[in-house]
């Protein structure tokens, strides 16, 4: 029996939910982060490249690939490229990275996010808001992630009790489906998350000069910081790779994700336009506010030589050491902070529950099973694999995780999926494909980035990174002697996950072929 598949309440919701799996963390703590260390404003270069001609590419062919495959019945890459593919037996295995990469970031995902949901309550509670220095500020987030005992923490107590509330909500959305869960959501969140957004820039950009011993130290000279571009970066191929990871990342794109929620447009549908606008909103929170916020204000507050070691100092130190110690230092800081952790931690649900939805789809719509019961497996096997990133977080495993499934696992599938649409589809189907129902036509210059220019790039992208990188990676040669046994584990485990799906693809073409469908 075909069951009737969920579908998405109206277009504007669709372009909220796709805008809201981009718009995360990665707006607000990456990028500032990644353009800081690589060039400054020269950053924009790279950035914007990978961005016309791989982000923007990969987000309509995702659109396309999904809403395709939806057709058939199908929400992620196994099926989704066995309608493309039908003659090939083996390509609905290459499509099982489309279920692995969000599956993994899921997990660790999720506990990040969580720590945002503390840190807003802990806000109004005026729990770290007293404190004014560096070192009192990272010893609250290390006795938070339980690395510490601490006159704050005595252990993981709160961050557990927090990442059962975010685990929970994420659960609870996914539970109430595509229109009346994930949509639900997206239509208030976003436009929650930019009143944040935009009231945190005002307070960033009328900060003035707090010390007036520093008259340098401005908001001007702040985002000159930022922006002022050092072109030699791009010299460097590491740079170039740091911008595209950062476009997959942002944009959602190569992770399966958006392949999943297109599936449930209907055949009409326009993808050219949604999917544009889903693009350019990322990219608006990415690059005004999140480029407007953190980094200018650090800058304000501890000048041209403190800064860079900040810029350097990661994502988690900027966003949960850095920024709390900034608006400690205003009035009303309470507020702010709250302010500030709300915006990471609803921009990081409508990012979580989008990565959680493809392996609950694949459960649907490959076993045929009711949601309901989907989402139960979905919910006992992934809370499971939450514990390890939970509880071994110093020993590196979060930082594993991120690389295979944020990093490396998403350029592999972009150029999968673009070689299979572009190459294997043919050009001229994809070209009809994508635009069936559009409200806009794309410049035609994009057939020929398509097929040649994109691929091109992800492969050279690739090559890049093997040639540099490859070795030491495999070897663990970047990680202390006492983590190694911990990220081993890590990658057993990853790999025991990714041949898990693959026999659980085999289990339901089987099945499929018993019950004689052909699908
Ligand atoms: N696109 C999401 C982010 O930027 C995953 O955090």
């Amino acid at each position: 029996m075909i069951k009737i598949r969920d579908s998405w309440g109206s277009r504007l919701g669709i372009i909220m939910a796709v805008a809201g799996s981009a718009v995360g963390l990665g707006n607000f703590l990456r990028f500032p982060a990644k353009v800081a260390a690589n060039g400054g404003g020269a950053f924009i270069i790279p950035y914007l490249i990978a961005l016309f001609l791989v982000g923007i590419p990969l987000m309509w062919i995702e659109w396309a690939l999904g809403r395709f495959g939806g057709g058939f019945g199908h929400g992620t890459a196994p099926g989704i490229f066995h309608s493309i593919w039908q003659k090939n037996r083996f390509i609905r295995y290459f499509g099982v990275i489309g279920i692995f990469g969000p599956l993994v970031i899921f997990i660790y995902y999720t506990f990040i996010e969580s720590w945002t949901l503390g840190y807003s309550v802990f806000a109004l509670m005026g729990k770290y808001t007293h404190i004014t220095n560096q070192s009192g500020m990272q010893n609250f987030l290390h006795g938070y992630q339980g690395i510490q005992h601490n006159e704050f923490f005595n252990g993981l107590g709160w961050a557990y009790f927090f990442f059962m509330i975010t685990f929970g909500l994420n659960i609870l959305i996914i539970y109430h489906g595509i229109k009346g869960g994930i949509e639900r959501l997206c239509k208030w969140a976003l436009p929650l998350l930019f009143i944040c957004g935009i009231l945190l820039m005002v307070r960033v950009l009328t900060l003035g000069t707090p010390n007036p011993s520093k008259p340098d130290w401005n908001i001007s000279n702040g985002m000159g910081y930022l922006w002022n571009p050092d072109f030699s970066a791009l010299l460097s191929a590491k740079v170039w790779l740091e911008a595209a990871g950062q476009i997959f990342f942002t944009l959602s794109v190569g992770i399966g994700v958006i392949l999943t929620y297109a599936s449930y447009l209907k055949k009409g549908d326009d993808v050219v336009l949604s999917g544009l606008t889903a693009a350019s909103t990322n990219e608006l929170a990415e690059v005004i506010l999140g480029g407007t916020i953190i980094i200018p204000a650090a800058f304000v507050f501890f000048g041209p030589v403190d800064i860079a070691s900040i810029a350097k100092s990661g994502t988690f130190n900027l966003g949960f050491v850095t920024m709390p110690l900034i608006l400690n230092n205003l009035p009303w800081n309470e507020l702010f902070a709250f302010l500030w952790f709300m915006l990471l931690f609803l921009a990081g649900i409508t990012s979580s529950v989008s990565l959680a939805q493809p392996a609950v789809s694949f459960l649907e719509d490959e076993f045929n099973i009711s949601r309901k019961k989907a989402v139960a497996i979905f919910a006992a096997i992934t809370f499971v694999l939450c514990q390890p990133g939970i509880f071994f977080l110093k020993n590196g495993v979060v930082d594993e995780l991120d690389f295979w499934g944020g990093t490396m696992f998403l350029v592999i599938f972009g150029l999968i999926e673009t070689i299979l649409f572009a190459w294997v589809f043919g050009m001229n189907n994809a070209w009809e494909e994508i635009h069936h129902g559009a409200d806009m036509r794309i410049p035609k210059v994009y057939k020929f980035i398509i097929k040649y220019i994109t691929p091109s790039f992800l492969i050279i992208i690739i090559g890049m990174w093997l040639w540099q990188e490859w070795i030491p990676v495999i070897l663990m040669k970047n990680i202390s002697e006492g983590d190694k046994p911990y990220v081993l584990a890590t990658r057993l485990g990853l790999m025991g996950l990714f041949a898990l799906l693959g026999f659980l693809v085999k289990i339901a073409w089987r099945r499929k072929r018993a019950q004689g469908g052909t699908s």
